[in-house]
């Protein structure tokens, strides 16, 4: 329920303001699909290796998530949608090289 009403707020804010404040809540989102997804292989002793997020800069992770899925990734992106690859794209942009913002 609280969910909805923030989604609610946000659409009325995004279609008056366009606001910024909607996608600061992605990274949110962004932040529990690696948790329950990309991180089933990306960890410690994993099949692949942990993801630095301020490995790459804002731009670098865009385009990252702009281009077609490497092969190896291709099953796991046929399972997200839209929204789950931009709400990812905001929380890698969050902690990337070139982000100011203290982590937290
Ligand atoms: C099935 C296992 C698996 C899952 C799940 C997975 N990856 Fe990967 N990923 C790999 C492998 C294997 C590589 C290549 C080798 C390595 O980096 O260890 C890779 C490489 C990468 C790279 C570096 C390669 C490049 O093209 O620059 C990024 C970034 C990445 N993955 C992001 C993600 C994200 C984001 C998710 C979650 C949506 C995810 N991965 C989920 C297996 C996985």
């Amino acid at each position: 329920m609280k969910k909805l009403f923030s989604s609610l707020i946000c659409l009325i804010l995004l279609s008056v303001f366009s606001s910024d404040l909607c996608l600061a809540a992605d990274w949110r989102a962004g932040k529990e699909t690696y948790r329950t997804v990309c991180s089933n292989c990306h960890k410690t002793r994993g099949e692949a290796e942990r993801l630095s997020l301020n490995s790459r800069t804002r731009d670098e992770w865009s385009a990252f998530f702009a281009q077609a899925p490497v092969p190896v990734h291709q099953k796991v992106w046929d399972k997200l949608n839209k929204e789950d690859v931009g709400s990812l794209e905001q929380y890698f942009r969050k902690y990337a090289k070139d982000t100011k913002e203290l982590l937290g």
